[in-house]
């Protein structure tokens, strides 16, 4: 099964475990991926929709995965009673990812791996990440026609006093297209503050990170 770019970055922060939690699990792509690559013994493909859990039990079935991973109709978390090690959010837009990870802040504490990839705003899920007691642990930004970060997070019960910086940009690993989404983004917050002071922060912040890259380079 070929797996898009992001789908496989994101599998690829994931480490070895139990039972993996996709939720919005769509067709049950990665589940099935994380199954039988090892990465995870069992899975629960979870969807808030019949159609997309339809598509997923006839792809599980096909793969001969029927007691290995499990189609379940789920808002967020709210319908999973058995525990799981690792949940993936992906796919979804920042308000939806906080609306799931707030339904179910207990069950999420409890996990020791949490990959989240949001469609936007991702100074809102980190946020919430840190007012809530979660740390960041590993953060990626990955292209896959539009630029899409990745990040892993569990609870560690302190709150982090985050600056603008670590909402707008964060600690991403710093690779190649890692620096041009930063060129991008600088580009695009120049136009917009252009037409609204309120994106001044941003291209502040995005200008600065493109420059210390130059300096370094010139290092
Ligand atoms: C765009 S797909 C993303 C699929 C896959 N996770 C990915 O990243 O490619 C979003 C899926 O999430 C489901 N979804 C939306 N809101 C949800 C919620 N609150 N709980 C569970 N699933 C949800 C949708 O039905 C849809 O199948």
């Amino acid at each position: 099964m070929n797996l898009s770019k992001r789908l496989e970055a994101i599998l690829s922060m994931i480490e070895p475990c139990q039972r993996l939690l996709d939720i919005g699990s769509d067709h049950a792509f990665l589940c099935i991926e994380a199954v039988k690559r090892g990465i995870s013994k069992t899975a629960i493909a979870a969807d808030n929709k019949q159609g997309p859990l339809d598509i997923s039990k006839n792809n599980i079935k096909n793969e001969n995965m029927s007691d290995l991973v499990i189609p379940v109709l789920s808002d967020g978390a709210t319908n999973i009673s058995k525990p799981c090690d690792c949940w993936v959010i992906a796919g979804l837009g920042a308000s939806t990812i906080t609306q799931i990870l707030n339904d179910s802040l207990d069950k999420a504490k409890l996990v020791d791996q949490i990959i989240i990839s949001t469609h936007s705003k991702v100074e809102e899920v980190r946020a919430f990440l840190y007012t809530n007691g979660f740390n960041i642990t590993n953060q990626r930004m990955i292209k896959d026609g539009k630029y899409y970060p990745i990040i892993k997070t569990n609870y560690a019960g302190n709150k982090y006093d985050y600056t603008a910086y670590d909402l707008i940009i964060g600690n991403i690993e710093k690779d190649s297209t890692y620096y041009q989404w930063i060129d991008h983004q600088r580009k695009h917050y120049l136009e917009l503050s252009k037409l609204n002071s309120e994106f001044d922060l941003y291209y502040q912040l995005f200008n600065q990170e493109s420059f210390q890259n130059q300096s370094q380079d010139i290092d």
